[in-house]
């Protein structure tokens, strides 16, 4: 079969360390490809004034599939401040590379599997009957819409004259805020459209028919954010009624849930929500089985482009260790998605069996799931390294 061609993207940080590392087990499981290696991140925002050139935008255009570790993104003031001296006053300003590539590709699915792994120490736990200590499986899946929302960047602080005047036609704006001088507000849109909704709820429906959860829950603020979370909620309705009666539609509040998921996270299966709430709750289910060491996510736009990479950022103070202390599972279970995407079912299937029975061993452990606060000399004190880790995957595969 040819080898297939994986656009990877580093990024900065602790991106450089785990997507190595992830490439590593690839190899190691007999996953044929050819890597091609993407320029993104900080270093191109200095030296060239854009963190995202057009070289990688093309790339991945043209081999559509692309793992990506994680960027560094900066306060407006530092990132002026570290651009090269030849470029700066020449207008150019920064905006994340991963926020960039969302919307350039209009990736607007996101998917987040939380599922824990037995023997993990950091899995949640709670009290049973007596003195019994619990702890459930947690298995889930949480589809973010991930372009609208909150995050469309449509916002304003003291906003121009005919924003103000069009906010001044509806009858909230004018009796609440009214009155307050214009450079007083700030303002950020939440947008939903229809089409976006309407796929973000196929793909978790459809995801539940095909792996057999029996409920999709809808986890917004309908009976408050009318508009927005309830066009999501009436659609929900719809989508289920039409096409997916066998599966069950539940509606929880944003802020019930997060009490929720930490008393009967079991209850859980398929969670669909938008972007800003999407990002909360995913959060949050990460934290009930381990945290960002193993929050593992995959970004799918409608034109068949689709970018797997942890949901966790370039950590940049453990960036610099001679020798690092990282949770690489994170970033190895998001290339396990792009296996599965790209029907590799069996090499992935491999990879998170032999994650799995390093962890419920746990003979090896980095730091996070030793409850260490993260420095240099966790390694003495017996955590394993990023490498060390990746190396006793790699003895079980
Ligand atoms: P972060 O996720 O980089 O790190 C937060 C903390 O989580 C770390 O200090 C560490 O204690 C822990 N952590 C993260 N990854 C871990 C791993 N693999 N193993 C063990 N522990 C881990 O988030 P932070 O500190 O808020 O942001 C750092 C930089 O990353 C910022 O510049 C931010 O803009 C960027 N960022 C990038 C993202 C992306 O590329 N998708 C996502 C989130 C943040
Ligand atoms: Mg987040």
């Amino acid at each position: 079969m040819a080898k297939r061609t994986i656009i990877a993207l580093p990024g900065d940080g602790i991106g450089k360390v785990v997507l190595d590392q992830a490439i590593r087990v690839l190899d190691a499981a007999g996953f044929e490809a050819g890597y091609i290696y993407g320029d993104i991140g900080w270093e191109f925002w200095c030296r060239e004034g854009n963190p995202l050139p057009k070289r990688t935008i093309d790339l991945i255009e043209k081999h559509k599939i692309a793992l990506f570790g994680a960027i560094t993104s900066k306060p407006n003031e530092e990132a002026k401040a570290e651009l090269d001296p030849e470029l700066q006053g020449k207008g150019f300003t920064y905006s994340s590379p991963i926020v960039g590539l969302r919307q350039h590709f209009n990736l607007d699915i996101c998917v987040r599997p939380c599922r824990s792994y037995i023997g993990n120490p950091l899995n949640f736990i709670r009290k049973g009957k007596g003195s019994a200590i619990e702890e459930p499986v947690v298995d889930v899946v949480i589809f973010r819409q991930n372009t609208e929302c909150l995050y469309s960047g449509v916002e304003w602080t003291n906003p121009p004259a005919v924003v103000h005047q069009a906010l001044m036609t509806h009858p909230k704006f004018r009796d609440n805020y009214g009155s307050i001088p214009v450079d007083e507000l700030s303002i950020s849109a939440r947008i939903f459209t229809r089409q976006a909704t309407i796929r973000i709820l196929m793909a978790a429906f459809e995801h539940a028919r095909k792996f057999g959860y029996k409920s999709v829950t809808l986890c917004e603020k309908p009976n408050v954010i009318r508009e927005t979370s309830g066009l999501m909620w009436r659609l929900a309705k719809e989508i289920q009624k039409g096409s997916f009666p066998e599966i069950s539609l539940y509606n929880t509040n944003i802020d019930a849930q997060m009490m929720w998921l930490t008393k009967n996270p079991e209850d859980y299966g398929v969670i669909v929500a938008g972007n800003m709430f999407g990002d909360i709750v995913s959060d949050a289910f990460a934290g009930l089985i381990g945290g960002l060491g193993f929050a593992c996510s995959a970004q799918f736009s409608s034109g068949g482009i689709a970018v797997f990479e942890p949901t966790h950022g370039s950590a940049p103070k453990y960036a610099g260790y001679e020798v690092s202390i990282v949770n690489p599972i994170a970033m190895i279970e998001s290339a396990c998605m792009m296996l599965d995407y790209i029907e590799e079912k069996t090499i992935s299937s491999r990879i998170r069996k032999a994650v799995a029975t390093v962890i419920e061993e746990g003979k090896t452990r980095t730091y996070d799931m030793m409850k260490m606060t993260g420095r240099p000399d966790v390694i003495q004190n017996g955590a394993a390294s990023t490498v060390e880790m990746t190396d006793a995957i790699i003895n079980k595969l």
